[in-house]
């Protein structure tokens, strides 16, 4: 069984493994060039993690199971698409641990909060059109298609999908 809470700058360590793998295993398919090592020791830096915990503008949930992390998820306020204020920055789960619900169950947490803090449960987000896995979850979710953004990275553009759910 999971349980999910703030996380504290305590957590920095474990969310910046996490974050790593998770990143790696989904999108470094073909093996880790210099390019992406750079990045994920920028973006996965402790210390950027810090930043992220104590940002008021920030809300970072954890998952744990038998107190160890399995997932996080970073809700980011202010940050819109179109009239949509909340943005999913990410969503993690340990690749051992999915399919049980805890993505689903970070989610619906997340959106409890927008719903405290914005009187809507309205999110977006963006995600790599090629991970089918991540989209499939989100439509599962209500989530629906609502545009394209690029993300780029030494050069290379990679197409996302921005998916917003509403209701
Ligand atoms: C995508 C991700 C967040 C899903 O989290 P999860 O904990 O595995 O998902 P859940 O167990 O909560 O899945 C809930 C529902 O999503 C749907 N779903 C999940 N994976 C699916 C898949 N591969 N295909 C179709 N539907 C899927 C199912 O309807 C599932 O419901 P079920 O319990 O009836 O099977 C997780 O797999 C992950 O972190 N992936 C790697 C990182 C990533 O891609 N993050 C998103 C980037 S934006």
């Amino acid at each position: 069984m999971h349980s999910i809470r703030p996380a504290t700058v305590e957590d920095a360590a474990r969310i910046a493994v996490l974050g790593t793998h998770v990143w790696v295993h989904t999108y470094a398919t073909e093996g880790v060039s210099d390019l992406f090592a750079q990045y994920l020791l920028t973006s996965f830096a402790p210390e950027r993690i810090r930043a992220l915990v104590t940002d008021p503008g920030v809300v970072l949930l954890v998952a744990e199971v038998e107190a160890n992390l399995v997932g996080y998820i970073v809700m980011r306020f202010g940050s819109y698409h179109a009239d949509v204020p909340v943005e999913i920055e990410t969503l993690y789960i340990q690749d051992s641990f999915s399919g049980r619900g805890i993505g689903s169950a970070l989610l619906t947490h997340a959106r409890g909060i927008a719903m405290a803090r914005t009187g809507n449960r309205a999110v977006w987000l963006i995600v790599n059109s090629r991970n089918e896995k991540a989209i499939a979850f989100y439509r599962s979710h209500g989530m629906t298609q609502d545009g394209i953004a690029y993300f780029e990275l030494g050069g290379f553009k990679y197409e996302n999908k921005v998916m917003v759910a509403r209701d």
